[in-house]
């Protein structure tokens, strides 16, 4: 039944980082708002039990959740229990079976690496678990275009595609849903959206740190396919497409592959890739690797809405803070009816207005408007029309927390479809083998020479953290 809800969590890779990070984080947040009332089987490798488990989880939740007690993460914790089992024995599906023998619709969670993504969808199957099951595959999807389709065929093979929900989790982020309202619900904007208004759209992803911890993962990954691929293509199909006919999952996804289908695939001499200074000494990174940790392009959309404007897309670890934003400018006004500006080269004419969306902390939006500077002469200055959606909306639930309870209740608006993430590869596979070093940069600068060339010598100054 696609909206029956589930009654058990099963979460491969429950001693991994990412349960650390972010999935015991989720489930105790559902467990306080009396959302969680199911059992959840943790199943790993590690020589652990029960108790083992649970303070493992009592540990990550206090790591990450503010100003939680112990109490309440234990009370939590007591709903977990453990199945210790390697993922390519039949024993530990045997197993598992039994412990979800009274269970009709488990949700399992594939929070384990690619590599062993085969076994455990194999012991899935010949278990007869799959079948019956919903499950939840972690990003990135594959490798490239090809070995996404040979990992959508695996899934297939064992589960119905209503079954199966792929996780690129800036989706379930509210700030990024929110730009289809900002688009949608205000008749302000929707009728300057397009390539008439819009001078061009930048997207920038930025991280302050490295690899914290994950080297070894990240070196066989690297940024496209770790964010560009998945979380940056998404934002900027919800910032392009076109509305959806209906408010039904596949309306929205329809629209989500549309755009992406008219997306020109990223061409190399319009790309730059760059590696920090330092990488290569980090534990878990190969001696010589190639793996970029920065990567600038610019992507056309050949669409009657978006042709000839650039979308600019950047993203890297190491940089000078932390942001996510999509900023759109749009086109300046021919000329200035009133005087020239005081220090614009190009007296005359004001800056252009730029819509601002902060999508990675202190989200909310900045208008950048032109205002009459006070005095006699006629002259502009740039103001700001700034919200901050804590302040104004009030609390909002994490990501990976909206995306398990929608698992949980069947909704697959927030999940990648198998097309889309078949468009996002087709789009970047051009810019995933090369010959050349990434060029270096310093920590804590904007990448390598070349990078701002790409946006014409002009990214936006974003708000860091
Ligand atoms: P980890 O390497 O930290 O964890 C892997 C988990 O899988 C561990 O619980 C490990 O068990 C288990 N495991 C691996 N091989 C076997 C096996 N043969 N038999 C039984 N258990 C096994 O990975 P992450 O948590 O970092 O990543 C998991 C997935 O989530 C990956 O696909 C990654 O791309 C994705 N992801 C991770 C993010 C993060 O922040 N970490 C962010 C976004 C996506 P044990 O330790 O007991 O051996
Ligand atoms: C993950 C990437 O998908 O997204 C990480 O694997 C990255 O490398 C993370 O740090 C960023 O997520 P967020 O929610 O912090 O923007």
């Amino acid at each position: 039944m696609p909206d029956q809800p589930a009654d058990a969590i099963v979460l491969f890779g429950a001693t991994g980082d990412l349960a650390r990070r972010k999935l015991f984080a989720a489930l105790f947040h559902l467990h306080q708002r009396g959302e969680l009332d199911l059992p959840v089987i943790g199943v790993a490798r590690s020589d652990w039990d029960d108790d083992q488990l649970r303070e493992y989880a009592v540990e990550a939740v206090r790591e990450t959740v503010p100003k939680v007690t112990k109490a309440k993460a234990q009370a939590f914790a007591k709903q977990l229990t453990y199945l210790r089992g390697d993922y390519a024995e039949v024993k530990t599906y045997r197993e598992l079976a039994k412990l979800l023998a009274d269970a009709e619709l488990p949700v399992i969670y594939l929070a384990i690496p690619p590599s062993v993504f085969p076994d455990v969808v194999d012991g899935l199957q010949k278990s007869k678990l799959a079948l019956r099951s919903r499950v939840v595959v972690e990003k990135p999807f594959g490798r490239d275009r090809e070995s996404a389709g040979e990992l959508n065929a695996t899934l297939s093979s064992a589960f119905d595609q209503d079954s199966i929900f792929r996780i690129d989790h800036y989706l379930g982020k509210e700030s990024v849903e929110g730009l289809l309202a900002f688009r949608f619900a205000n008749t302000l904007l929707e009728p300057i959206w397009n390539r008439r208004y819009v001078a061009n759209v930048q997207v920038t992803f930025a991280e302050s740190f490295g690899t914290q911890g994950r080297a070894g993962f990240f070196d066989d990954v690297g940024t496209v396919r770790d964010v560009l691929q998945n979380h940056l293509l998404q934002t900027v199909a919800l910032l392009a497409m076109e509305p959806p006919i209906s408010d039904t999952a596949d309306a929205y996804r329809d629209e989500e592959v549309r755009v992406l289908r008219q997306a020109e695939a990223l061409d190399p001499k319009q790309t730059i890739v760059g590696q920090y200074v330092g990488y290569l000494d980090e534990e878990g990174v190969a001696k010589n690797s190639r793996t970029e940790t920065f990567v600038a392009t610019r992507l056309n959309i050949d669409s009657w809405r978006w042709a000839g404007v650039p979308f600019y897309l950047r993203a890297g670890k190491c940089l000078p803070g932390s942001a996510t934003e999509a900023v759109v400018e749009l086109r300046r006004p021919p000329r200035l009816l009133f005087a020239g500006r005081r220090d614009d080269a190009r007296s005359g004419v004001p800056e252009a207005n730029r819509l601002h969306f902060r999508l990675g902390h202190s989200d909310g939006v900045t208008i950048s408007m032109q205002a009459k500077v006070p005095g006699r002469e006629m002259i502009t200055q740039e103001v700001a029309l700034d919200v901050d959606f804590d302040h104004a909306l009030g609390e909002r639930r994490e990501a990976y927390e909206r995306l398990l309870a929608d698992a949980m209740r069947g909704a697959r608006h927030r999940f990648a479809r198998e097309d889309t993430i078949d468009e996002e590869w087709r789009i970047v596979d051009p810019i995933l083998e090369r010959s050349a070093r990434p060029l270096p940069y310093y920590t804590g600068t904007w990448g390598p020479e070349g990078a701002d060339d790409i946006a014409g010598g002009h990214w936006h100054s974003v708000s860091l953290k």
